[in-house]
């Protein structure tokens, strides 16, 4: 079982938020797909052999693509690799690029499981973020999606965006939750540097929500999404059941992946990868059969840290047997030992053999997170 993520970098507007690797859509599409496949071809070993049970076409925005650019990616991607008939295959789109015709075309292409980027309901909010469509462009989209046949349909929202009332945030939940969608992803608004709301952050020009608005969004989210019968089952990601997200709940249990694209990361259990964050510099390195990526061979507390960053975020949390077993007594130890305050708290609770956040302890997760961290 491994998961293959595709990067396709092109967007054809930047939105202030997004720290994600893009750069406006070029004509350098084809030496684009010419590159990718041939570090798909370059990398066909890396999963082993493994069967690929999910893929997930990410960005930037896949849906720049047109059908035949997205068939000749997944159709080299099917050559190269031993996929399961049942496989998970995720795109990401944008409602702007939806089309009835379209969405026909990429089920023949087998994707089965559509992310649309809504981000808002509200017009005022998506102008901000500098988003290309409007509010009535994605009800369009999402309708669209909903008639076309997909059942694995899942939207991204923001919240806690600057101007953001409690009720507003109610009404994008309880518009959202009026689709037959079966899957949201909601993130708190981030201000990255290098990105115009950053720069905006340093300069003074905009400030983050208070606090005290954060815990109130984010715990209504958490129960709106409950009535609505969404399971949350990692803190931005409510799915019902049956409809969790395969690809990145590999992510957080640890499953193999190959991400092939400028700024993919790939992991093998042992070492992690990342490709250059330069869209010219990677094809230019993959032509000239120079290095496209660096890596880092994990040690022992690096996989044991990023065990704990990943597994507590989901509603699995830290699987103790699977501490003691890949991280010996002295893991095991360290886990418990710690936890105890937290537990004291009622930020933490074991469940069988289990560590898990409680909500409370979700609304501090970074925190939590970086006290369980082992120092060098
Ligand atoms: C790669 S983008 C999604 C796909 C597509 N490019 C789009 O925007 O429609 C992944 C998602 O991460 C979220 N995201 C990106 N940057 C964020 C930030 N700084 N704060 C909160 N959410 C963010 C957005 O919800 C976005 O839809
Ligand atoms: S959020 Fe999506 S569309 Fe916007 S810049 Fe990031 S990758 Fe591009």
């Amino acid at each position: 079982m491994a998961g293959i993520y595709l990067h396709i970098p092109f967007c054809k507007k930047l939105c202030y938020y997004c720290d994600f690797y893009h750069i406006i859509s070029s004509d350098d599409d084809s030496s684009f797909i010419d590159a990718l496949l041939k570090e798909a071809a370059l990398r066909k070993d890396y999963l082993s052999n493994e069967t690929v049970t999910t893929i997930y076409l990410g960005g930037g925005t896949p849906s720049v693509f047109s059908v035949s650019q997205l068939g000749q990616i997944l159709n080299r991607i099917y050559e190269l690799f031993k996929v399961s008939d049942d496989c998970e295959i995720t795109i990401e789109l944008n409602p702007d690029d939806v089309q009835p015709e379209y969405l026909e075309g990429l089920k023949l292409l087998k994707i089965n499981r559509i992310s649309l980027g809504v981000q808002s309901w509200k017009d005022s909010d998506l102008k901000m973020l500098n988003r290309r469509h409007d509010s009535a462009r994605a009800v369009t989209a999402l309708n669209d999606i909903l008639k076309s046949g997909f059942k694995n349909v899942t939207i991204d929202l923001i919240y806690g965006i600057p101007g953001m009332s409690l009720s507003d945030w109610e009404s994008n939940l309880d518009f959202t939750f009026s689709f037959g969608i079966k899957h949201l992803s909601a993130y708190h608004l981030t201000f990255e540097q290098g990105t115009v709301f950053g720069k905006m952050l340093e300069k003074g020009l905009i400030s983050e929500i208070d606090e005290n608005d954060s815990t109130a969004q984010f715990n209504l989210l958490a129960s709106r999404a409950a009535e609505a019968g969404f399971i949350q089952y990692e803190i931005s990601n409510f799915g019902k059941p049956g409809y969790f997200s395969i690809h990145n709940s590999n992510y957080w249990k640890q499953v193999n992946y190959l991400g092939l694209g400028p700024s993919a990361h790939s992991f093998n259990g042992f070492t992690r990868q990342w490709n250059l964050r330069d869209l010219k510099g990677y094809i230019k390195a993959v032509n000239s059969g120079k290095s496209f990526f660096e890596s880092e061979e994990l040690d022992t507390r690096t996989r044991f840290n990023e065990y704990i960053m990943t597994s507590l975020r989901t509603m699995w949390g830290i699987d103790l047997d699977y501490v003691e077993k890949m991280f010996e007594k002295e893991g095991y130890d360290y886990v418990i030992n710690l936890s105890g305050k937290f537990k004291n708290y009622g930020l933490m609770k074991q469940e069988q053999k289990s560590l898990v956040l409680t909500n409370q302890g979700m609304l501090i997760s970074d925190n939590i997170i970086s006290e369980f961290m082992m120092p060098d």
